[in-house]
């Protein structure tokens, strides 16, 4: 009911009465009054005049999962949103949801997150409100080899929804960074859970500073606001995102993964490059050289031997 007293004041320019509200919603003029009592308490700023009814005059800057969903229009991602305040880590609120067999592309986002997590065991810091802290559920039908896809996918969604919402071109550092001018605006995280050699679900996680100010997140880090100097609307950045996402997502169901890589190459900050990877394995250092067809990045020796990453931490040599 909130959603659409909310609906009818943003589409009405000025005023709009409680007799039409009332005639709409088929509700009384006293359980207007009591849901608009609510939504000031959740924020809204809405006057009341007599005789002129009543008018929305500010938003909060609060995640509320009816403007999310509201008019996004996408097929998977996002189709259920889930809200919540503070939580430890949104990956396992999104871990939890998988096992309860949410449906594909449910997403769940906090305002805050007391413990977020990056990869390599390092922290993701997630000031209150600030920015858009995420994970989603995905079931694809992927190989094991092919997951990769996904980051990478994820990672060309980013830059795409950064410059809609922003005008900023950010860049991709392989395999999960987001970087605008070298400094880190969001990351990726993707996990996933499997049994008896079969992934039953996998779960990626988004951290975008959106509003915060450089002092408030991680050394190297910046927002959309300090790249740009101007506040964004979160939910508008959010459903940019989720959108940009469910798209990639209908690709990669659609088998078009090369559409994904040509973007991610157009964009990658790490091609061409002379990099160092480490992972468990050890050390690799060479050119990153291109992209294989299951995602993995490609770095040629200096004795010429081509090797095949999918994880690892990078150091971009020159
Ligand atoms: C990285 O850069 O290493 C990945 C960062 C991923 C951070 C996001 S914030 C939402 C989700 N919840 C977490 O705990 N981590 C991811």
């Amino acid at each position: 009911m909130q959603e659409q007293i909310i609906q009818f004041l943003k589409q009405s320019e000025g005023y709009i009465s409680g007799e039409e509200i009332s005639a709409r919603l088929k509700i009384s003029r006293a359980a207007i009054w009591k849901h608009m009592q609510e939504l000031r308490s959740e924020g809204y700023e809405i006057t009341a005049v007599p005789h002129l009814g009543y008018r929305l005059m500010t938003c909060p800057d609060k995640l509320l999962g009816y403007e999310i969903t509201a008019d996004l229009g996408t097929r998977t991602i996002g189709k259920q949103v889930i809200v919540k305040d503070t939580v430890v880590s949104t990956m396992d609120e999104a871990f939890r949801l998988g096992m309860e067999n949410c449906p594909d592309g449910t997403v769940v986002c906090a305002e805050s997150q007391s413990k977020g997590r990056g990869r390599l065991g390092r922290s993701w810091v997630s000031p209150r409100g600030k920015g858009l802290y995420f994970s989603f559920v995905l079931r694809p039908r992927l190989p094991l080899n092919q997951l990769p896809q996904l980051t990478l996918m994820a990672a060309v969604a980013l830059i795409e929804a950064i410059e809609t919402a922003s005008g900023l071109k950010a860049a991709i550092k392989w395999p999960n960074d987001i970087l605008f001018e070298n400094h880190k605006l969001a990351g990726i995280l993707t996990e996933l859970r499997a049994e008896s050699d079969q992934v039953k679900f996998v779960v990626v996680g988004i951290g975008l500073n959106v509003n915060a100010s450089v002092n408030q997140l991680a050394p190297q880090a910046t927002s959309l606001k300090a790249a740009s100097g101007k506040s964004f609307n979160r939910t508008e950045v959010f459903q940019a995102v989720l959108r940009c996402l469910d798209k990639g997502y209908a690709r990669i169901l659609h088998h078009e993964f090369d559409k994904i890589m040509a973007e991610w190459c157009k964009h990658s900050a790490t091609l061409h490059k002379r990099v160092r990877i480490t992972d468990p394995a050890g050390s690799v250092e060479g050119e990153a050289v291109d992209l294989d067809e299951d995602g993995a990045l490609l770095v040629r020796k200096d004795n010429g031997v081509i090797v095949k990453k999918t994880a690892g931490d990078i150091f971009l040599l020159r």
